[in-house]
């Protein structure tokens, strides 16, 4: 397989809203495209497409304070494409969001969404605000009002938010009620990730993890890797990486290392994932536990292991450690954990890289059923939403891999292949309109 993500030259199309010389991570989505035009094949005719968000609304969000003072928060929502059917991605809470960091995750739900063929465009939305500075009402207020703001653009049929970056259930709750008592009926199916009381889905929370610990046994097996015994490194044990970890160790494998922002722990006989569940929930981090011997942090990137999920922030494989990572399957949990250049030495030492966006796709895949069972008011077991989501999991891992295969790419670039001719072949099949 062909390495990919270089620095290919950014097309002409950079919208005179960014800065040309700094277009943030857009820049970084821009060239991820032009990597993979040379395989469209006729869909290419269609490129721009994907180089231009079709819609972007910024908003103004006041709130009065606790205090009486009127502040006001830059807030966003981007629908990058909807030529598959409506928006899809979820809404950041951050003080340091951007125009073109909510443009290019918009871009990158698009072709998550594509790439495990779940119905949906791709969409984000933001708000520059730090909710730990905002009280509880106040953090109500300011969702209410960002929710009225956008309400022109979202709905359960044109685009459809879910939690991200510093959201959860409540939020959502906040914005279904806010959209429904605007449009004077309730839309349960507004956003997902709601609580199960309002319309939520059983099986969402761990519908992440699940996923990754799906994906990783497929990768096993096309590795000739045994799960039972197989070695697992974990960086982050919280809702993605605790649950992966726990799947991994139920089905046979040894979770020999994990780190968290409290510190790194291993334990070559394996770790018990459910008593460092237990204690993650008492004392907030895996630091300290005592089932496990504490390990340096640069260290935890040198042990070595079968399978390596990074669960936790962006750009925490790079040039400096990539090299020294002895592992034979990485699945990213997280949302670009690697950077381009650790892509690139991954692959020359052979290490299978599971991309993040077919890799965590799990949680928009049980979003989508949420959304579905909202529409339909029946709602189906956890059983049924686990095979579901297995069978969706495994299938797009296996229409990847078989592009990797027939491309001499990796996976990454082969996720962005089967993403992208999905998108451009609905854009060429529905036509331009007028
Ligand atoms: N939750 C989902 O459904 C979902 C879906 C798709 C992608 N993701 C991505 O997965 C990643 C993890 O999300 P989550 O929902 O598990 O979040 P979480 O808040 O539940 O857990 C985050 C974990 O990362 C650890 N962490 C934070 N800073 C760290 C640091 N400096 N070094 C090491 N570990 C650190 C935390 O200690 C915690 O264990 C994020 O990149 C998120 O965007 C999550």
């Amino acid at each position: 397989m062909s390495s990919q993500l270089s620095s290919a030259p950014l097309a002409q199309s950079i919208p005179s809203y960014l800065h040309a010389d700094d277009l943030g991570p857009w820049g970084n989505y821009l060239r991820q495209v032009d990597r993979v035009a040379p395989y469209l094949g006729s869909a290419s005719r269609w490129i721009e497409t994907l180089k231009r968000p079709k819609r972007i609304l910024i908003v103004d969000v006041p709130i009065e304070l606790d205090d009486g003072t009127v502040a006001h928060f830059e807030g966003y929502r981007v629908q990058h494409n909807v030529s598959r059917g409506p928006g899809k991605g979820g809404v950041r809470y951050h003080q340091d969001v951007t125009l073109s960091e909510v443009m290019a995750l918009s871009a990158w739900m698009s072709v998550k969404n594509a790439a495990v063929n779940v119905p949906y465009g791709g969409a984000k939305g933001g708000i520059r605000v730090d909710p730990r500075k905002l009280s509880r009402g106040e953090l109500e207020r300011v969702t209410r009002r960002y929710t009225s703001e956008i309400g022109i653009i979202i709905g359960p049929n044109t685009d459809i938010p879910a939690p991200d970056v510093n959201t959860n259930e409540q939020i959502m709750a906040w914005m279904m009620d806010t959209y429904s008592m605007n449009q004077g009926q309730t839309a349960t199916g507004v956003v997902t990730g709601k609580p199960i009381s309002l319309g939520g889905s059983l099986g969402r929370r761990e519908a992440t993890g699940r996923g990754v610990f799906v994906v990783g046994t497929e990768a096993a097996r096309r590795k000739g890797l045994e799960i039972e015994g197989a070695r697992v490194a974990v960086q982050g044990f919280g809702n993605v990486g605790g649950i992966a970890a726990r799947l991994f160790q139920e089905a046979g494998a040894k979770v020999i290392a994990v780190q968290d922002h409290t510190g790194s722990i291993c334990r070559s006989s394996g770790i018990d994932t459910a008593a460092l569940l237990d204690h993650v929930a008492k004392t907030g981090g895996v630091g300290g536990f005592a089932g496990a011997d504490p390990l340096g942090n640069d260290e935890f990137w040198t042990i070595e292991s079968d399978i390596l999920i990074p669960a936790a922030l962006e750009n925490q494989i790079t040039e400096k450690n990539a090299s020294k990572i002895k592992t034979k399957i990485i699945v990213e949990g997280a949302n670009g954990p690697t950077t381009t250049a650790a892509d690139d030495i991954l692959h020359d030492n052979g290490v299978l890289v599971v991309p993040d966006v077919v890799a965590n796709a799990g949680g928009v895949t049980v979003s989508y059923f949420e959304w579905v069972q909202d529409f339909s008011s029946f709602f189906w077991t956890e059983d049924e939403i686990n095979q579901r989501l297995e069978r969706v999991m495994r299938e797009a891992f296996n229409a990847v891999w078989q592009v990797a295969g027939d491309n001499d790419v990796s996976m990454r670039t082969a996720a962005f292949i089967v993403a992208c001719k999905r998108i451009l072949m609905a854009r060429e099949m529905r036509g331009l309109y007028p």
